[in-house]
């Protein structure tokens, strides 16, 4: 695998896989690569791709300083594990690479509706962030296919709708989340817990499941999930938010709904763990 720091570099690898007759396929992250991020990669290649990933820790989507601070940065590690993975080419720009003006002076990417409440309740400016970024990471990589992972639900109706609304020429494609056994969805944020937190950890997703089976049971769906986040408090969370929203467009969910998402953000300790669950009805 090629390790590249500049949009310079990126595009002449680009061009000639393409010249070769290869379809890119493309898995932005920020590092920190686990089992989840891999499932992407090996996507990609399964589509049989020119796989390119990238990896920069985005300055402009962190509401929270001291977030962005701490966020694990592991280069080295994630270098092995992508070229193990056998993706071809990875784009690993610094800040001044992505951002040459200063963020304070970029032009932002705004994605209306589906960008607001969950997440983008709980850490404004979030998704213009993220938006903002993958758009630069599209022009500068020009994929054919980019893949994301579901864990992150409302990012992937994001992103769909900003390739949507500004014609990007790109299909994107969702990869199911990936879980440790006992459930817990695998995240970079994991490695904030402690051993008693880490135990804890699976009652997020036992929670989704639990409103899953009530939504299908035809329970109320208010007294579902006031008694859900009462539970996720009693297994040792502080809950940021619990919802259910339509899948196809997450516009608040009512029981005659067929196709919905359970999604949930929670702290445990410091850390802010999000996990999701879909549930369709017969
Ligand atoms: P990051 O959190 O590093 O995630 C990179 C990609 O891996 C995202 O598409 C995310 O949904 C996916 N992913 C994370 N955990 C996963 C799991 N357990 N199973 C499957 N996929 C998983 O998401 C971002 O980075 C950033 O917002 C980014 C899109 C790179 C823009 O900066």
């Amino acid at each position: 695998m090629i390790t590249v720091h500049t949009i310079s570099e990126l595009r002449e690898h680009v061009r000639n896989a393409r010249s070769n007759g290869r379809r890119i396929g493309f898995v932005p992250t920020m590092g920190n690569l686990h089992e989840g991020h891999i499932s992407l990669i090996e996507r990609s290649l399964a589509e049989d791709c020119f796989t390119v990933s990238s990896i920069f820790v985005n300055p402009l989507q962190f509401n929270d300083q001291s977030d962005l601070a701490r966020y694990p940065r592991t280069l080295p590690a994630d270098q092995e594990k992508l070229a193990a993975a056998g993706c071809d080419l990875l784009f690993a720009p610094d800040v001044n690479e992505m951002y040459p003006n200063g963020q304070d002076a970029q032009s932002i990417v705004h994605v209306p509706v589906v960008s607001e409440g969950l997440c983008g309740g709980s850490r404004p400016g979030h998704f213009d962030g993220v938006s903002t970024v993958v758009s630069k990471l599209f022009n500068q990589v020009l994929p054919d296919i980019a893949f994301f992972g579901e864990k992150d639900f409302q990012q992937v109706a994001v992103i769909r709708k900003m390739v949507n609304d500004l014609c990007m020429p790109v299909e994107i494609v969702p990869v199911a989340t990936k879980r440790a056994d006992d459930g817990l969805a695998l995240s970079s944020r994991n490695g904030y817990l402690n051993a008693d937190e880490r135990a804890l950890a699976p009652g997020l997703y036992l929670t989704l499941t639990e409103i899953a089976a009530d939504f299908k049971a035809g329970k109320d769906l208010a007294v579902s999930l006031k008694e859900a986040a009462e539970r996720l408090q009693q297994r040792g969370f502080r809950p940021d938010y619990l919802e259910i929203r339509r899948s196809s467009d997450l516009a608040t969910a009512t029981l005659g709904d067929h196709s919905v998402v359970v999604l949930a953000a929670a702290f445990l300790g410091s850390a802010r763990l999000i996990d999701n669950l879909q549930v369709t009805l017969n």
